[in-house]
């Protein structure tokens, strides 16, 4: 550690004692209970997300000092069920001259034994030279980095690649490193064309020298595929885009594979600058997935992609990172959030001194039918309690409505529900349209004042409708459609607890959660 790092940890571990005394000495109704969140100040993107010798790590974006963002150091949290977390004191500081604006997003790669970590370093030169930060006056270098499980310190930081080793005509946006080691038979396919073992996705935006009105004009999101044999030096094996240009920034790309026969390949990407329908009635932000016929990383043999898919409709989803369990599970983590969105916000825990948490942990499967699907983690299951089935209505409230499960399935025989309507804390509407075959989540009262914070509606479509699960948690709702195959994730400032449903024909579970 240098003077920096030694004093942002200092100070950092004081914000986190203050804010906790204050919470002993107030209760506060909006931390969640089995979310990770940050310990005081601003969290975002989960990064350096694994398991190693059976506890799992997520590191988080964190800026401990200010609610509303700022300096942005790594927080951390460990847990052995993806539910409980212990959080651990910041291990990685902006202190180096190529992060000293921030240690930005990245992740994690367990290997011999060792936890290492590939992030952002972010440098913003001073402002007052007519820098636009896009072209000019910005840095963007990946950074290789030990965890040392010693002292909960991230160490040894190395820059493997500068802005410099990135395509001339990208701009100065890149970032947010993904790395993994190629498997068997791909690393030999891999190894055949001089690529691998180890591959890194960095999100990037293109510069575009044509006019926004145009196709192809204005800058253009693209995911740079990064190839390496020993994880120092890396090379660039491939840039992959969409034909038609499709926003103007890709951020916090990730790149797995599905089981199934054959697998599902998937390139999970962020993209900003989307406009028209369906986009402009969603986020201003997007984070979604192309499947991927062919290999990301063959420049000789461009892969295709597939339509791009959200992972998750509701109002606040962005920057997910996926990792494989030591079991196989390959499990989905997102910020419960949503960078510049001036309409809606967390201001009933802004006004508490922290802001925004990671969704609840996802499993990633492919459904019988070829669709890929997000599911709560199957430990949530271990949190429930008592069940309380209803017939096709049912009402609950108060504590215990709190924190909740619910499932709602057709009737034994039936394949589909035959309608559904849901209220959760008297504000916020989830109901099934089935003329548009779609599923909407909509505060009644849009003001700021509101449990909403200024949400409003969101609509996707689901098909005919089989099935919902409701997860809620103090100030979330999660609710997962058709075995996941869609997903709606909120935010939501009740001032009293309390969820009715109507399904008509359903068979409805419930189950209070313990956190
Ligand atoms: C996504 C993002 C990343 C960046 C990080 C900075 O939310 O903008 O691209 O690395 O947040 O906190």
């Amino acid at each position: 550690m240098n003077a920096t790092s030694k004093d942002l940890k200092l100070l950092t571990e004081a914000a986190e004692r203050a804010a906790a005394s204050s919470r002993a000495a107030e209760p506060d109704p909006y931390r969640l209970g089995f979310h990770v969140q940050p310990p005081t100040g601003w969290l975002n993107d989960p990064n350096g997300l694994c398991q190693k010798d059976g506890v799992f790590h997520a590191f988080f974006q964190y800026a401990p000092f200010n609610a509303d963002g700022g300096l942005k150091l790594w927080g951390h949290a460990v847990s052995r069920d993806l539910l409980s977390w212990e959080y651990l004191p910041a291990p990685l500081f902006p202190d180096h001259p190529f992060d000293v604006n921030g240690a930005y997003s990245g992740s994690a790669l367990v290997e011999d034994g060792r936890l290492e970590l590939f992030y952002t370093g972010n440098v913003k030169r001073e402002d007052g030279d007519g820098f636009d930060y896009v072209t000019t006056g910005r840095e963007a270098a990946v950074i290789r980095a030990c965890y040392n499980e010693a002292t909960g310190l991230v160490d040894t930081k190395r820059v493997v690649l500068t802005n410099t080793d990135y395509p001339a005509d990208d701009t100065l946006h890149v970032r947010d490193p993904k790395v993994w080691r190629l498997a068997c038979a791909e690393a030999e396919r891999a190894a055949k064309a001089g690529v691998g073992p180890y591959l890194m996705v960095l999100g990037a935006r293109r510069r575009g020298d044509l006019p926004e009105s145009t196709d192809q004009g204005g800058d253009a999101g693209e995911v740079l595929v990064f190839s390496s044999a020993d994880k120092r030096v890396w090379t660039l094996a491939n840039r992959v885009s969409t034909p038609k240009r499709f926003g103007f920034m890709w951020e916090c790309p990730d790149y797995f594979e599905l089981p199934a026969a054959p697998a599902v390949k998937i390139l999970s990407v962020s993209p900003q600058g989307l406009s028209g329908a369906p986009w402009d009635a969603l986020n201003v932000y997007q984070a979604g997935y192309f499947t991927v016929a062919g290999d990301v990383w063959d420049a000789a043999h461009p892969c295709a992609f597939g339509d791009f898919s959200l992972w998750d409709a509701g109002f606040d989803f962005y920057a997910p990172q996926s990792f494989e369990a030591e079991d196989g599970r390959r499990i989905l983590v997102a910020w419960m959030g949503i960078p510049d969105e001036p309409a809606y916000g967390n201001d009933p825990t802004v006004a508490r001194g922290w802001q925004h948490a990671l969704t609840v942990p996802r499993e990633v499967t492919v459904a019988a039918d070829g669709s890929v699907r997000t599911w709560p983690v199957r430990e949530v299951e271990a949190l429930r309690g008592s069940l309380d089935e209803g017939g096709d209505v049912f009402s609950a409230e108060g504590e215990p409505a709190c924190l909740f499960d619910l499932e709602v399935a057709p009737q034994p025989g039936e394949q589909r529900l035959q309608g559904f309507y849901a209220l959760v804390a008297d504000e916020l509407e989830l109901s099934y349209n089935p003329d548009a075959q779609a599923f909407t989540l909509r505060f009644t009262d849009p003001s700021r004042a509101s449990a909403g914070c200024g949400r409003t509606e969101r609509t996707w479509p689901v098909g005919e409708l089989e099935d919902v699960r409701v997860l809620a948690d103090t100030s979330s709702v999660e609710v997962f459609v058709n075995g996941g195959a869609a997903a709606f994730t909120t935010r939501i400032y009740p001032k009293r607890v309390s969820v009715n449903v109507e399904a008509p024909g359903a068979r409805i579970s419930f189950w209070p959660l313990k956190a």
